[in-house]
């Protein structure tokens, strides 16, 4: 091409000449005007793809020259079909996901109402009563945990059912022995016509305090089940709430001739609500004393871990049995339940303790040895 301007001194009529080459090219002048293009790429894409020369004639620019070669051509087609086509591409591929999507979100939910509908029919025939349903599937995924977590749910009811029918007749029985005895009593004195000795009265005066004490600590569990019961937890001074204790508690130690010591170590303060740790060590001194037997002597210590204080009620009484230790937090339990009964206990004192002690986020432990005396443990969080 430099030879045929160098022929001409100009571009002009080169467009007649015959074509150089079968690859695609671009010739421009100085000016940047198309002289000469083969090929059916447009131009632009030529001259922004293809290797440029430049065209000299004694060192002055007299064009360019942008040939294509075969793998810029081949990209070219590769990218300019795929242009074409891509669009086309994708709504094909959207649709056939789509259509996929659809005949699996069929398959899957026949596959997922079949045990659903299983699962259903059994919750509504249990609601009707029966109760040997089975929730358990013979499946091996999701369905055969929600089977298990519905029959364990399943025990749960008829736990709390069993709970609940045991509960009734405790109350039922608690309440029927003092009503009886009154009964009873008042009966005697209209058939023998006498007026009431002191005795008599007495004894019952003594059975309806006995109710009253009962129907009390039995409203104010079912406060505390309902967690109506709140507790306001401040800084206490251990010593107020020693010496409260012994005011409340003065006439039992007198009575059992017994004594009570206080070992504070190096506690000043506690984290708690006042009234309800009053009445936890209320409940754990009165009961040192009257089920204790043989207790001369009640401790009560005070100790600060690192995040806790721990006090302690010790006593050298008759102890616990094993047996009994297992049981004695729960509601209506009684160690002997005729001994219990003529120390006035409805077997609740320490399921409040519990409760309380669990309302302050803290722990109760009990050691016991039969014959050498219980220790009852408190852990309260320190803040
Ligand atoms: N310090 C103790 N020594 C021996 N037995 C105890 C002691 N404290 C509690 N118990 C046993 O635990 C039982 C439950 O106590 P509690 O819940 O306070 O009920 P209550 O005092 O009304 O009998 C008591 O009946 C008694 O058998
Ligand atoms: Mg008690």
């Amino acid at each position: 091409m430099e030879d045929y301007f160098k022929r001409n001194h100009s571009w002009e009529g080169i467009q007649n000449e015959e074509l150089p080459t079968d690859k695609p090219f671009v010739l421009i002048d100085r000016n940047q005007n198309v002289l000469w293009k083969s090929g059916d790429i447009v131009e632009q894409t030529v001259i922004k793809t293809a290797f440029p020369s430049s065209l000299k004639e004694d060192s002055q620019r007299i064009g360019m020259l942008y040939v294509m070669t075969p793998t810029q051509q081949q990209i070219y087609v590769v990218k300019n079909t795929w242009g074409q086509y891509m669009y086309g591409i994708i709504a094909l591929a959207s649709l056939l996901g789509l259509s996929f999507a659809i005949i699996l979100i069929l398959l899957l939910s026949r596959t997922l109402t079949k045990p659903i509908n299983i699962i259903t029919e059994k919750i509504r025939k249990y609601e009707q009563g029966d109760s040997t349903i089975n929730f358990q599937m013979k499946r091996n995924d999701e369905f055969k945990k929600i089977g298990e977590a519905l029959e364990s749910m399943k025990q749960n009811i008829k736990d709390a059912e069993t709970a609940r029918k045991s509960l009734v007749s405790d109350v039922a029985h608690e309440l029927k022995t003092p009503l009886m005895i009154i009964q009873g009593e008042i009966e005697l004195l209209h058939i023998q016509q006498k007026t009431i000795t002191n005795e008599k009265y007495e004894s019952i005066f003594n059975e309806i305090q006995r109710l009253t004490t009962i129907i009390n600590d039995l409203l104010y569990l079912s406060k505390l089940d309902a967690r109506q019961i709140e507790i306001i937890k401040e800084k206490v001074d251990l010593n107020d709430v020693f010496e409260q204790l012994m005011q409340k508690t003065q006439f039992i130690f007198k009575k059992h001739h017994a004594e009570i010591i206080f070992n504070k170590n190096d506690v000043k303060t506690i984290w708690a609500d006042k009234d309800k740790i009053l009445q936890v060590l209320f409940n754990l001194v009165t009961n040192a004393l009257t089920h204790g037997q043989t207790t001369s002597k009640v401790m009560i210590e005070a100790d600060n871990n690192q995040n806790e204080t721990i006090i302690s009620v010790t006593d050298n009484g008759v102890g616990l049995s094993s047996e009994d230790i297992q049981f004695i937090f729960e509601r209506f339990y009684r160690g002997d339940e005729s001994r219990s009964r003529q120390t006035g206990g409805t077997g609740i004192g320490l399921s409040i303790v519990k409760a309380y002690i669990e309302l302050h986020e803290g722990k109760i432990e009990v050691e016991s040895q039969v014959g050498t005396g219980t220790t009852f443990k408190i852990y309260l969080p320190i803040p």
